[in-house]
């Protein structure tokens, strides 16, 4: 199958020397783009900057800023059965980016955000992907509801929701405890590395994308 995923934080420029990004290591993403090509899947990742290494056997495009994700993720996803995106994509970015270094003239300095374009939501509406479509839900109250919420919301066949408010798990750490959320079910899945849960979703993700293209096929 081909698997395309996106990872890692955005950075959304302020002026030439800064950004607007998040704490988003991209282990997630990375963890599960070496678990796909493991089980010899044909992978693209498009991830934002990171400090880790690109696994090997996996096609790599780089970006900065949520558009240039946006961008990447629409010219390539055609012909991809399977699409995840995993990045923590900023929500917003500064509406004008100065051309020069800002100098701190004024006492107090207002930046005014704009809303980035939805990746995952233009997936299946801009970008006509039809194949199975994971998300990932950031929640700190009402995981189950929220997540079903986005689920429903962005046209995805599942979206893997962790709880952000524990210590420990998720975002910028070695650990995660997901719930799968689908149409008919929602699952928790044990508190685990996200080197083995990537091991553990690629096996039910590859399952699953199976049942939907058979489904479709026939
Ligand atoms: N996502 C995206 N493009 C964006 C924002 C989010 O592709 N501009 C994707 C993320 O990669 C993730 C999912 O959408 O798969 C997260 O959805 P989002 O609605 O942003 O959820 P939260 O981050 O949990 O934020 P909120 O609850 O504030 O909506």
């Amino acid at each position: 199958m081909k698997i395309l995923i996106t990872a890692g934080p955005t950075r959304e420029p302020i002026d030439p020397v800064r950004f607007l990004s998040n704490r988003s290591s991209g282990r997630m993403g990375y963890a599960l783009a070496r678990a796909f090509a493991r089980l010899d899947h044909q992978v693209l990742l498009i991830s934002g900057p990171t400090s880790l290494e690109i696994p090997d056997r996996v096609d790599f495009i780089p970006v900065e800023s949520a558009q240039q994700m946006f961008d990447a993720v629409a010219h390539s996803i055609t012909g991809y059965d399977v699409a995840i995106f995993c990045a923590a994509v900023a929500d917003y970015r500064p509406a004008t980016v100065a051309s020069q270094k800002i100098k701190k003239h004024e006492e107090q300095l207002t930046i005014t955000l704009i809303k980035n374009p939805d990746i995952l939501g233009s997936a299946r509406s801009i970008m006509g992907f039809s194949g199975y479509l994971v998300g990932f839900a950031a929640e700190t109250e009402h995981l189950e509801a929220h997540a079903r919420e986005k689920l429903l919301r962005k046209s995805c066949d599942m979206i893997i929701a962790n709880d952000v408010s524990q210590d420990g798990i998720g975002f910028d750490s070695t650990h995660n405890q997901v719930w799968l959320i689908e149409a008919e079910e929602n699952t928790a899945l044990p508190l685990d590395t996200k080197e083995h849960l990537a091991h553990h979703l690629a096996a039910i993700i590859e399952q699953r994308a199976g049942q939907k293209t058979k489904m479709n096929s026939r």
